[in-house]
């Protein structure tokens, strides 16, 4: 599927359909980024691409100016057929060998692969005249956004494998086809989840609490200090897919310092777009709070189980950051600004992405019900496996370096899921209503 007028170079966005990810395509649409989406849909729907187009369209309308290109292909990003597709988002140039400065062709679109061959300059050749023409080949993909990964920690201590595979060995194969391609600007989802049962320490979380080499830094009081790699107490093989990940990234940018890795740490993403055209809508059953409070408001859930009651916090129940997704988004295209800008100093560099604010779940739920202006049945029950009493982003270092900041409020947050869950909730209600008659 390709929407809109062809440009020269693209943002790749690796599950761009499902929650974080179609906020982000949106705000890099936005922000003038021509886009190529690959997406496998197991956790997201087709009918994202439309919603992110109407909207860009709406966005661009009264500007009268064209919108950027967003291309879709439905792949999975292991598949053998990005291949095809990186060769696609090349541009070519033929040039007599005799004079490799004065192209004889240069051109973007398909070319015969199977003809080109790899020598040891890496350049491409055309195999049957290789000793009179060379052929250059430079990718249109300027950067990657690398949200594809199974997300359920319930469901990694279930079915690890399929994590690690997803999330962690199809990592390192794309890593490798990128490299090949010569795209070596590199965002990565990451999570708070790094950070283990560190996070209980009570205080905003430092991104040096979770380093992948031996690192100093100066503390608060201008204190140096030595920081070891790893962290304690991952609790998920799911935390431990995305610290694997990280190390990996970490690894690739230590050998080979062209690349500009960034890994972003988010804490708790909620909220949707203000429109209520794209929010959390995922395949899967929800077990995130904002989400289940959701499903209680529309009625498909009798009642919220708050887990645990008795954490050293204002009102016994746990504190997060939460995070609007909308702000989240943008985080992205500031990661990719500074590192385009050089500001980011480091080939491979952590960025907490979090407002510094913490609430407690039921601070949470009573938000949602102020705003939805119903009583959300709730029950206590004891602790969730694997949970922290706190978590909470340190965020100086992106306001710094990524001249980035969360501005949308809690308060912000319930009025946009609200939202939301009300347009589902008649949409069901319409659909039941055409069954029946
Ligand atoms: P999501 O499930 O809504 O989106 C992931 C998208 O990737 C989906 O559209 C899915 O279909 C796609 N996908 C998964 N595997 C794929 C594959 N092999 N090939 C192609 N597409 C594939 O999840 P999300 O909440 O938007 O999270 C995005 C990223 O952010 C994930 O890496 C997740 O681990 C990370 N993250 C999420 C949260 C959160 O609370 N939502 C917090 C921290 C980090
Ligand atoms: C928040 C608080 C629950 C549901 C998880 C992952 C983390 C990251 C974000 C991807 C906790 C409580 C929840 C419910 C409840 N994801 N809660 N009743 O656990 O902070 O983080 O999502 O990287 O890796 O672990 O988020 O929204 O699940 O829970 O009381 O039905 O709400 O116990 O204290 P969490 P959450």
């Amino acid at each position: 599927l390709d929407i809109g007028g062809a440009g020269s170079s693209f943002i790749m966005v690796v599950g761009g359909l499902g929650y974080i990810g179609s906020h982000t395509v949106l705000e890099l649409l936005k922000a003038n980024y021509n886009v190529l989406v690959i997406d496998d849909l197991s956790n997201s729907y087709e009918s994202v691409v439309q919603r992110i187009e109407t909207l860009a369209i709406e966005h661009f309308a009264p500007l009268q100016r064209p919108m950027p290109a967003l291309h879709f292909r439905q792949l999975d990003y292991r598949s053998p057929l990005m291949r095809s597709i990186l060769a696609e988002y090349c541009s070519y140039t033929v040039s007599n060998k005799a004079s490799p400065s004065t192209p004889i062709v240069s051109a973007t679109p398909r070319f015969p692969f199977s003809t080109l061959h790899r020598t040891d300059s890496g350049i491409d050749m055309q195999q049957e005249d290789a000793s009179e023409t060379t052929l250059r080949r430079e990718s249109r993909i300027s950067g990657v956004i690398h949200f594809a990964a199974y997300k359920s920690v319930e469901e990694s201590i279930r079915m690890p494998l399929r994590y690690y595979s997803n999330n962690v060995c199809g990592l390192v194969d794309f890593l490798s086809l990128l490299e090949e391609f010569g795209i070596k600007n590199f965002v990565f989802s990451s999570s708070a989840t790094v950070y283990g049962e560190g996070a209980n320490c009570g205080v905003p979380l430092r991104e040096e609490l979770c380093v992948h080499h031996p690192e100093t830094y100066q503390d608060d009081d201008g204190i140096e200090r030595q920081v070891s790699p790893g962290v304690l107490g991952l609790t998920s093989p799911y935390g431990r897919s995305k610290f694997m990940c990280e190390s990996i990234l970490a690894d690739i940018a230590r050998s080979d310092p062209s690349w500009s890795i960034t890994a972003l740490r988010y804490f708790n993403p909620v909220g949707c777009h203000e429109s209520g055209l794209l929010g959390e809508d995922p395949r899967q059953k929800p077990s995130n709070l904002i989400p289940v409070i959701a499903t209680v408001l529309a009625g498909t859930k009798p009642v919220l189980d708050i887990f645990g009651t008795d954490w050293s916090t204002p009102d016994g129940t746990a504190v997060r950051d939460f995070i609007h997704v909308v702000d989240l988004a943008r985080g992205h295209i500031a990661a990719l600004a500074a590192s385009a800008a050089g500001r980011i100093k480091a080939p491979f560099r952590a960025y907490n992405l979090g407002t510094g604010r913490g609430h407690t779940v039921r601070e949470v739920l009573q938000s949602l019900e102020k705003t939805s202006r119903r009583t959300i049945p709730a029950r206590e029950v004891g602790r969730r496996a694997g949970d922290v009493g706190f978590c909470v982003a340190e965020v100086r270092r992106a306001e710094t370096e990524l001249e980035w900041k969360a501005v949308k409020t809690l308060k912000d947050c319930s009025v946009d899921v609200w939202n939301f869950t009300k347009d589902r909730c008649l949409q069901q209600a319409s659909d039941e209503m055409e069954m029946q008659c």
